[in-house]
């Protein structure tokens, strides 16, 4: 018997931009379990379902304290039928029988392995899977032949399915900041996506390029990209040129989701920490500050299954550790042993975008994908305006309008600044 009067009811708008979700969680148990509803959704191409958990999940990790009765839950928006039994029976049983069996279903756990690859989608995986294909070992066998990013994806499996910290990411900022003010002086790099939003970890890392002067920023790109080529930084990269002054149907009616600023989607390589002393207190490699080598790259690395040979001469790795890192990444899918190379791969994005635009780019760039998603569903459903990476046309006005920083964007938008940290949702 649960006395309603004594019951927290928790109130959240209904827009995710509306509200304030700071990286932590205070509900994990329940949003891991939606999110890999929406994880599973999407990886079978239905893009509805997924939106719909996604946004269940996002309602409860904005919560401020964790649900422990279905009555605080009582007027949340965004929770339907499919999502409340789930999360009444973990309230129930601390576990739900339909995310437990999709996580040993043969099917689920092939698509997670092959949708891993860097360039390999719902559709091609679902291809696969359907001649038997399972494996990263069986998709090498089956003789495919594998597009370039594809093959990159495969050769680098291992260290882009391992996330990056914020220490990697900081690296990868000093090595973008030293190419971008070598060939554009007073070129300016933010970084943008979920480490500008405070997390601590991420799938890659994301930065925008602009130059105060506008115009400066036009073949920027290809001169980063050669920059940091010749320095041996790139691995692999991806770039699409500025499609959008190309574009017919004016800047606010672009019909994808996908904006038109010139990008770079690269895989680098990160020099691992490299130690001068043997041995060094846990304490400080933790922290990512410990001294670097020569050179912007250096950084702080204390995951597992990268072994080298600077964890080799600390003291809380063991030969049989390390074996038993090499058979699970093995198993994980990886074709190859972990390697015991000095550098890792790993995923970054660069978007070059005119001052112009920039607050827009901005915004858009760093996320997350639902907070952007409500915030132009609630610009186009709530205020008849429509808002991409570009910018912001007021539909009644019929006429665009402009910002230089994302705090005008929200009051064109009617609503509170929610600061990046605050848009984890
Ligand atoms: N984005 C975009 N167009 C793309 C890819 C990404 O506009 N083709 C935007 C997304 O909307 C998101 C941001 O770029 O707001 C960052 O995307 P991504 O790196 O995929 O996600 P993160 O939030 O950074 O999460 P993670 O830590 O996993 O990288
Ligand atoms: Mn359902
Ligand atoms: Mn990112
Ligand atoms: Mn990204």
């Amino acid at each position: 018997q649960v006395d309603d009067a004594e019951v927290m009811v928790f109130s959240v708008p209904s827009y995710a931009c509306q509200r304030r979700t700071t990286p932590d969680d205070n509900n994990s148990l329940l949003t891991d379990a939606l999110s890999l509803l929406a994880e599973n959704a999407e990886l079978c191409d239905q893009e509805g379902r997924g939106v719909a958990f996604r946004r269940a999940a996002a309602v409860l990790k904005a919560l401020p304290k964790p649900v422990t009765c279905m009555t605080q839950l009582r007027g949340l928006p965004c929770l339907g039928g499919h999502s409340l039994r789930v999360i009444k029976e973990i309230l129930d049983n601390g576990a739900s029988s339909e995310v437990e069996s999709m996580k040993h279903c043969e099917r689920y756990k092939a698509r997670k392995v092959l949708t891993g690859v860097f360039g390999v989608g719902a559709k091609t995986a679902d291809r696969w899977i359907r001649e038997g294909i399972h494996t990263l070992h069986q998709l090498r066998d089956s003789g495919h032949s594998l597009n370039r990013t594809q093959k990159a994806g495969v050769e680098h499996y291992d260290d882009l399915n391992q996330p990056v910290s914020k220490a990697e990411a900081d690296a990868v900022e000093e090595i973008v900041a030293k190419a971008v003010v070598s060939v554009l002086p007073g070129a300016q790099i933010t970084l943008t996506g979920g480490f500008r939003r405070g997390k601590l970890t991420g799938h890659d890392v994301d930065f925008l390029i602009t130059h105060p002067e506008e115009g400066r920023e036009e073949g920027l790109m290809s001169k980063v990209v050669s920059w940091l080529e010749s320095h041996g930084f790139l691995l692999y990269q991806k770039t699409t040129r500025n499609s959008y002054l190309e574009s017919k149907d004016g800047p606010a009616r672009i019909a994808s989701n996908m904006d038109r600023f010139e990008r770079c989607f690269s895989i680098f390589k990160l020099a691992k920490e490299v130690k001068r002393e043997t041995k060094q207190p846990e304490i400080q490699r933790e922290t990512g500050l410990q001294n670097t080598v020569e050179g912007p790259c250096s950084v702080g690395d204390h995951t597992h299954i990268q072994v080298d040979d600077s964890i080799l001469q600390t003291d809380h790795t063991s030969q049989s550790q390390i074996h038993a890192d090499e058979q699970r990444s093995c198993e994980d899918g990886g074709l190859k042993p972990a390697g015991h190379k000095p550098w890792r791969a790993v995923r970054v994005d660069l978007v070059v975008s005119p001052f112009s635009q920039f607050a827009f780019a901005l915004l858009g760039w760093t996320g997350s994908k639902l907070f952007e998603r409500d915030l132009r569903r609630w610009a186009g459903q709530e205020k008849a305006m429509s808002l991409n990476s570009h910018a912001l046309y007021d539909n009644t006005q019929k006429r665009y309008l402009k910002a230089t920083s994302e705090e005008e964007i929200f009051a064109h938008l009617g609503l509170e600044f929610i600061p990046p940290s605050e848009r984890n949702a």
